[in-house]
């Protein structure tokens, strides 16, 4: 079967709309065909100001979510970056093998550090990319579910494994970008030309799995739209209605175009009524079971140091590869 990596950043209390329809529904399908490693990102979280408490409770928070939407601990492994040292110690060894200025010319590197300003961004910050690629090229990945803010990433992880196999020979496989096409990028609700993210500007453009049904309801109600008044998939002219479109369909399995039938003659407000009720619906039980699993707390951390376990059994294979590659000492 061919193996999957993919991770995700514990930095909210709640994944969002974004993240699920445009990687973690991937997640979840991929299992059906693939070895799938997926990982809550906590070495990556640290790269910016964090508190150490709080990261605690949202990695298992993320863990809780990533198994209420339906990612199989028994499948491939379920588990916590940092539980997998295999990660930082690769990401070493890739950093030496990556420009400053390729670093440099990652946009979420330089988005990032203008808002903190270069002076205050950390070092991880800076190499946060190459432990990306560290994370994906351990396990011999063929493809990455990812949405389409990550492609310079995987372009930088597939040129650093490219670049060590041809220095030291054949030791990674290439990784492909797997970008869901309809759902690749989920924009804000109250800006519907930026995408949806967890530093939105405003909390209404923002629908987190775990908040309360009925304020994400009312947020779709409060949608951005435009002065037209017709229900058709328009991303230039109309992003607002596309981007309702695009998350409606995504969450009902109805075909754009068959909703653009339902809809014609109709007004947005009974566009965006529908949506919010299929939204409910989906949320709901994904809610419940959120709070079961955080229920019990020492299950479910066992459960976590199982799944870095099963890792560790590849990761620790790649690594040890890695090193006589480049030529360190193995210990007898
Ligand atoms: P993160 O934690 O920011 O986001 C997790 C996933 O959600 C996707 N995503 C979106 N997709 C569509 N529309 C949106 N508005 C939207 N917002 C977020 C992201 O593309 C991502 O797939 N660097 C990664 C975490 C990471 C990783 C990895 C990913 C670390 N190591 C190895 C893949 C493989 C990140 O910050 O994702």
């Amino acid at each position: 079967r061919p193996r999957v990596l993919s991770g995700i950043q514990p930095t909210a209390d709640s994944f969002h709309l974004g993240n699920y329809l445009g990687a973690l529904r991937e997640w979840v399908r991929l299992q059906r065909t693939h070895e799938t490693y997926y990982c809550v990102v906590d070495l990556h979280a640290i790269t910016v100001e964090h508190d150490p408490e709080l990261l605690r409770e949202r990695t298992r928070r993320s863990a809780a979510q990533l198994l209420a939407l339906g990612v199989d601990p028994e499948h491939g492994a379920l588990f916590v970056q940092s539980q997998v040292p295999e990660h930082a110690q690769l990401s070493w060894v890739l950093e030496c093998q990556t420009g400053f200025g390729e670093a440099g010319r990652m946009t979420q590197f330089k988005d990032k550090a203008a808002k903190q300003g270069t002076e205050r961004a950390s070092v991880g910050l800076f190499t946060y990319p190459v432990l990306q690629a560290a994370d994906i090229l351990l396990y011999q990945a063929d493809a990455v579910p990812v949405g389409e803010d990550q492609r310079q990433h995987l372009e930088l992880s597939r040129n650093l494994a490219q670049r060590f196999n041809n220095r030291f020979g054949r030791t990674f496989t290439v990784p492909e970008a797997h970008i869901p096409q309809d759902t690749a990028k989920i924009y804000d609700l109250q800006e519907p030309t930026a995408k949806m993210s967890k530093s939105a500007s405003s909390v209404n453009g923002l629908i987190e799995l775990l908040d309360d049904p009925k304020r994400s309801a009312k947020k779709i109600r409060s949608a951005v739209t435009d002065t037209g008044r017709e229900i058709v998939y328009d991303p230039e002219g109309k992003p607002g209605v596309a981007n309702l479109l695009t998350i409606y369909s995504a969450l009902s399995g109805r075909s754009v175009a068959d909703l653009e039938a339902a809809y014609a003659g109709k007004g947005y407000g009974d566009l965006k009524k529908d949506l919010a009720e299929v939204l409910i619906e989906f949320v709901t039980p994904v809610r419940e079971r959120v709070r079961s699993y955080l229920d019990d707390v020492a299950e479910l951390d066992k459960l976590l140091t199982r799944g870095a376990e099963r890792a560790r059994e590849i990761a620790t294979a790649t690594l040890a590869t890695v090193y006589e590659r480049v030529g360190f000492l193995r210990r007898v």
